[in-house]
């Protein structure tokens, strides 16, 4: 199940230019098996969850075909406890707006989520950031342009500020919102490279006088 469904994922994300391709999965599978070795869970359903976490993600769905996992787990004829495990679990992994407390109520839930959010930080993080806002027709930076404070899901999903906003609003504050012990560790060498690229990144921007 796990081979066809890692065969399945890789098609369907074959061509994300978004930050949110196969190696985006790929690697948050790794990170999550990884976490659970330390933190334990159910092993299957933390493997599965991580492949199928962004098939549906309001991202990466324009065309409002926001199906694909259920029937995809269907498919696999999964009994229908793993099937709404499955469902509640990828249902809580993603980030929902800087004000929006999302706590996940399962140990398999939250490890996925970290090895999610680890995924969005570091240099990997950075990469994918600038990627999705070129994708999404943002710019880098405007220095006219703050960035926001989302009071809720709509308002984070209205929102289409500069990229470089976004480290702002979300991803300089995941760090002290991942559940794990285990991802508190790996996060903080990749909180730092962002803190140093940003700092370098104002340092150019103004080198040649303040704007
Ligand atoms: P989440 O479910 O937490 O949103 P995803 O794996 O779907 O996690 O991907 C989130 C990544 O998409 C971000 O870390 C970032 O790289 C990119 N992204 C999302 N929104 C924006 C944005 N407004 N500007 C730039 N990048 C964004
Ligand atoms: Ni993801």
């Amino acid at each position: 199940m796990i081979s066809e469904t890692e065969e399945y994922v890789r098609k369907v994300l074959e061509k994300d230019v978004s930050g949110h391709d196969w190696w985006h999965i790929f690697r948050v599978r790794n990170l999550a098996m990884k976490i659970s070795e330390t933190e334990g869970g159910d092993r299957f359903l933390i493997e599965m969850a991580a492949l199928l976490h962004d098939l549906d993600d309001w991202k990466l769905n324009g065309d409002g075909n926001f199906n694909k996992t259920e029937k995809w787990l269907e498919h696999l004829k999964l009994y229908p406890e793993n099937i709404s495990r499955l469902t509640e679990i990828i249902g809580q992994v993603s980030f929902k707006g800087a004000g929006v407390e999302t706590v996940p109520s399962t140990l398999e839930a939250q490890i996925v989520q970290d090895a999610d959010r680890l995924d969005a930080i570091g240099a990997i993080g950075i990469a994918r950031t600038f990627a999705y806002g070129g994708s999404k027709g943002r710019l880098i930076f405007d220095p006219d342009i703050k960035p926001e404070i989302h009071a809720d899901f709509e308002a984070y999903k209205k929102n289409t500020g500069p990229t470089i906003n976004h480290f702002y609003e979300k991803l300089l504050l995941l760090k002290d919102r991942l559940n794990t012990k285990t991802a508190v560790k790996l996060a903080q060498r990749r909180h730092s490279f962002m803190e140093k690229f940003l700092e370098e990144f104002f340092r150019e921007w103004n080198e040649n006088g303040e704007t």
